[in-house]
């Protein structure tokens, strides 16, 4: 399970007063839960990430995952903790373009196992709708197949947690409600945790939680609030 502690992380830009990116989260995700987390532009999701993969040091507080003090990692240890724990998807599909599709999503795995990778990642694939495209250029998938993509390259290591940054966010209504339900369900499945962060209330529907962060700081996720701020936005 993830635990996050008194976490600070605060900004500092020349004179001025420092952006209060996450000034004082604690939250703790369950093994298999999925959490949504809500939030405005600015509001400091995706900085809270980058505190959880150990890609940015916290000025205050811990990150343990299992027990383990993710926030005390050395550089060495930490990348390893992103490879083989982790799972990450962004907004953007960053694909190889020239590779194929089985070889994008066996790139975590390859590092790993060179020769079994491939033979690893298949089944995943297949389970995510892309099974007729294996042996095609990456760069000729539409976004929701890069999507797609990017999800098996995430779950491939079999991670304990995923860490997914607006994951939809370049998708328009009904593609982005297709690969969320696919990704929640593929998670489900494999009892992985996951961290969805959003700024569109649907994704919320998706979600065993919700929480919300107002700068840098978690509060009730209000559901009609939330609606509101979509429509006016
Ligand atoms: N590297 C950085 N240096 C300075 N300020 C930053 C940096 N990254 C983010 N910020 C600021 O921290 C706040 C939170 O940003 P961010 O975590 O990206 O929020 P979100 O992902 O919710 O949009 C914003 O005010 C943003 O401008
Ligand atoms: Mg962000």
């Amino acid at each position: 399970m993830l635990a996050l502690r008194g976490l600070a992380k605060h900004y500092r830009l020349g004179e001025g007063e420092p952006v209060r990116a996450v000034d004082g989260v604690d939250l703790d995700v369950a093994d298999g839960e999925l959490l949504a987390l809500y939030g405005p532009s600015g509001s400091g999701k995706s900085t809270l990430l980058l505190l959880i993969a150990a890609l940015l040091r916290p000025d205050r507080g811990t990150v343990t995952l299992d027990g383990r003090e993710i926030t005390a990692l050395t550089e060495e240890q930490a990348a390893r903790y992103r490879l083989a724990d982790l799972g990450f998807v962004s907004q953007k599909a960053e694909i190889l373009p020239g590779a194929r599709v089985i070889e994008n999503a066996a790139l975590k795995l390859w590092i790993a196992d060179p020769r079994g990778a491939e033979r690893r990642v298949r089944p995943l694939l297949e389970r995510l709708g892309l099974g007729e495209r294996l042996r095609q250029r990456a760069d000729t998938l539409s976004l929701g197949e890069r999507q797609r993509l990017m999800i098996a390259l995430a779950l491939s290591t079999e991670p304990k947690l995923v860490l997914a940054d607006e994951p939809t966010g370049s998708l328009d209504t009904q593609r982005s409600r297709e690969v969320l339900a696919l990704l929640s369900e593929v998670c489900r499945e494999r009892s992985v945790a996951m961290l969805l962060v959003t700024h569109d209330p649907e994704a919320a529907a998706f979600a065993d939680r919700v929480a919300e962060l107002r700068d840098g700081r978690l509060t009730d996720y209000d559901p009609d609030r939330a609606a509101i701020a979509q429509r006016t936005a």
